[in-house]
């Protein structure tokens, strides 16, 4: 990576390495209820994993472990890699409060491959991972390098098109129309945000409010899995996401964010699964 992109994982690190605590005590993370036995698995990834029981499993940008431990409850062996090393720390430690047997490494993405000698049935990357890798080409080669023959991998992800989408008015309650705001085509300079909350909903104020953001459109996430050798089995659109896009989005009873009835639907997350042949 150039020394720009190392700038913008420092950036980004420390931005994580703050919030893991608050997500650890957030009940939008749900630490307390998957200790007492919850899967809080989503319902997209529940419908869609299948049966992951005897498969080794990496699971790449897992933040602090919790879908890590939720995939090794159905079965898996499981490996998750973090570049924040606040957030491995605190999935080893929820690991051992849960009993559950798995691996954590700290490292960055890019990395994995040197970082991790084993190669995998199953390579595993859902809900606001991508939009921090600067290179969407080289992330597609880290993931067939980690996958054994055979080996599929699993994304599931906010859709780059509603990403590229925004509320002008979020702020002061977002009755507005949708905009275009962002790129949806990536490859360019990053996109930087200056937030001082997280989107878990607390109010505690942060001190690491700059990150450093970029947009993959699908064409692009698919041609670069397809450049690094895997072959597309499967791919989906879908009318919920896992956070809040715009300030109408309503949380249902199924922790997903939908746009109120009536708006025209729109794709707000996309999956896919590709195997490496
Ligand atoms: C939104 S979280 C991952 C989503 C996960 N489903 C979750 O919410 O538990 C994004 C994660 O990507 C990690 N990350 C960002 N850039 C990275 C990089 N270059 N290498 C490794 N991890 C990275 C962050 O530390 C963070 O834990």
């Amino acid at each position: 990576m150039t020394i720009a992109h190392d700038e913008t994982f420092a950036i980004n690190r420390a931005r994580w390495d703050e919030v893991v605590a608050i997500h650890v005590a957030s009940p939008f993370y749900r630490v307390k209820e998957f200790l007492a036995g919850e899967d809080i698995l989503l319902p997209i990834e529940r419908a869609e994993i299948g049966d992951i029981a005897g498969k080794s499993l990496v699971h790449l940008q897992c933040h602090f472990g919790l879908d890590t431990l939720a995939l090794a409850r159905r079965g898996a062996t499981v490996t998750g890699l973090d570049f924040s090393s606040n957030a491995i720390a605190a999935a080893r430690e929820i690991a051992t409060r849960a009993g559950i047997d798995a691996r954590f490494v700290e490292g960055n993405l890019y990395d994995a491959p040197n970082l991790i000698a084993e190669r995998f049935d199953r390579a595993y990357v859902s809900w606001g991972a991508i939009g921090w890798l600067p290179d969407i080409k080289g992330w597609a080669r880290v993931v067939a390098e980690m996958l054994k023959p055979g080996g599929e991998l699993y994304l599931l992800e906010g859709h780059p098109f509603a990403l590229a989408l925004d509320q002008p008015d979020r702020e002061t309650g977002g009755t507005g129309p949708l905009r275009p705001t962002f790129n949806y085509f990536g490859g360019g300079a990053p996109l930087v945000f200056e937030e001082d909350t997280t989107y878990t909903g607390e109010a505690t104020k942060l001190a690491n409010t700059k990150t450093h953001v970029f947009s993959h459109g699908i064409g692009e996430i698919l041609s670069a899995l397809l450049e690094a050798g895997l072959s597309l089995t499967y791919f989906k659109e879908h009318d919920s996401v896992a956070w809040s896009l715009w300030g109408m989005m309503l949380e249902g009873p199924d922790r997903m964010y939908r746009l109120p009835e009536g708006h025209p639907n729109l794709p707000v997350s996309f999956s896919l699964k590709a195997r490496k042949v």
